[in-house]
């Protein structure tokens, strides 16, 4: 197997884009990653997107992009796995390359949520729909019960879920794409509208419009396109249980876990030695259980340690520089991708004031539903 490379990156504005269609945006962050890495012509490209359909009545959107892009004629395929779409279509992308079967990949996210006539509707097919959706629970309300099964279970206070989203609207004040970019403090999140018991509005990741397109090529011509490549140097995926009664403990995400472990082998490294990682904080209580299931903290313990500054600068590791879900925006397709170009920026110093000091390994986590499916990349740094 070939070494894989990313050479380009490129990435829309997030929030509520009216005045562009899906095939706007998608065209904006794929040239953008194109021009990145100095190239007018891609070998294949991947497209990962949860529902055009439902959001936007529009299928079929790899040869649709590839067209608009102006690469007509490649092979192009659209990957879907809900909210881990994104990263779904980079392990694509990584295996082309890896093969030996192309050069030259792109991989695009995109998703153009507030078109949709019933956005919860849509994000509800992620989830089991004969025995969860059918019934009227939503993704916050799943969320909401592991939240109580932890609090339960491990004494987190409602203070400390609140660290979560405090931490990372801080972060996304240095990030120029993020949708929310603006810091809220402990009575923001205890005052603002509740939505599922013990969430509330400032738990949750909002409706997002944005697409995110990053270029792949072999580590050993990387160098033709950029004299900055980031290794991807460990890919992991599993899945779970889609229905969150048929996880055997509320307060664990296995795929999360199990991503990870098979990332951590195919890289070589440990937990220990993450500077930084872009996790998936679709509510308050998931970036909690997944840094955990990374390895980040003992299991009960993470919740306590974020809220004492350890995922932020000057901590263990920093957890979502970018602004995460919560407040860089969450347009599910785009959200894998996105996370692989923050980490992009972070190993390439590229990331202005909330650059990561001396990042040298950083490692990114995207999630699908309540647990259903998980996919972490390691990511390092070559150069200097
Ligand atoms: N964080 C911060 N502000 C938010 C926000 C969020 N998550 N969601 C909305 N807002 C702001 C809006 O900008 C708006 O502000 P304004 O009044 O100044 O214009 C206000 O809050 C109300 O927005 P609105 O769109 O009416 O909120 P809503 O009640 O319809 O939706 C949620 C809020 C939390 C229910 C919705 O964002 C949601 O469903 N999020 C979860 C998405 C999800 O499940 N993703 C998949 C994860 S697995």
């Amino acid at each position: 197997m070939r070494e894989v490379a990313i050479v380009g990156v490129g990435l829309t504005k997030f929030g509520e884009l009216w005045s562009q269609s899906l095939r706007d945006i998608f065209a904006e962050a794929a040239l953008a990653a194109m021009a990145d890495a100095k190239i007018d012509k891609i070998d294949s490209l991947y497209v990962g997107a949860m529902s055009g359909g439902l959001y936007n009545y529009q299928e079929h959107l790899a040869s649709l992009m590839a067209d608009y892009i102006g690469q007509q004629g490649v092979p192009a395929a659209r990957v879907e796995s809900a909210c881990s779409s994104g990263s779904q279509a980079v392990r694509m992308g990584y295996y082309e390359i890896a093969s030996g079967a192309s050069d030259i990949v792109l991989v695009g996210g995109v998703e153009k949520m507030w078109d949709a006539d019933d956005g919860t509707f849509v994000l509800g097919t992620a989830a089991d729909q004969e025995y969860e959706a059918y019934n009227g629970v939503t993704f916050p309300g799943l969320y909401a019960m592991m939240a109580n099964a932890y609090m339960h279970r491990y004494g987190l206070t409602r203070e400390q879920l609140a660290a979560v989203p405090i931490k990372n609207h801080k972060h996304s004040v240095h990030n120029p794409y993020a949708q929310y970019p603006f810091e809220i403090d402990l009575k923001g999140v205890l005052n603002s509208a509740p939505v599922a018991d013990p969430l509330r509005l400032m738990d949750c990741s909002p409706i997002t419009d944005g697409a995110a397109a990053i270029i792949l090529a072999p580590l050993e011509i990387a160098h033709k396109f950029t004299n900055n490549p980031i290794k991807i140097k460990g890919v992991g995926a599993a899945t779970g249980p889609i229905a969150l009664h048929d996880h055997k403990d509320l307060t664990r995400l296995d795929a999360v876990r199990l991503s990870a472990e098979r990332a951590y082998k195919a890289a070589g490294v440990t937990p220990n030695d993450i500077q930084f990682a872009e996790v998936h904080d679709c509510f308050s209580i998931a970036e909690i259980i997944v840094a955990e299931e990374l390895g980040f903290f003992e299991y009960g313990t993470a919740g306590k340690a974020i809220a004492e500054g350890q995922a932020t600068y000057g901590g263990k590791l920093v957890i979502n520089p970018s602004g995460g879900l919560k407040a860089k925006g969450h347009p599910v397709g785009a959200t894998g991708v996105a996370q692989l170009i923050e980490a992009t920026l972070q190993l390439q110093g590229r990331a202005g004031k909330r650059q990561v000091e001396n990042a040298k390994l950083g490692l990114t986590q995207n999630m699908g539903g309540s647990g259903g499916s998980s996919v972490v990349h390691i990511l390092e740094a070559i150069n200097g």
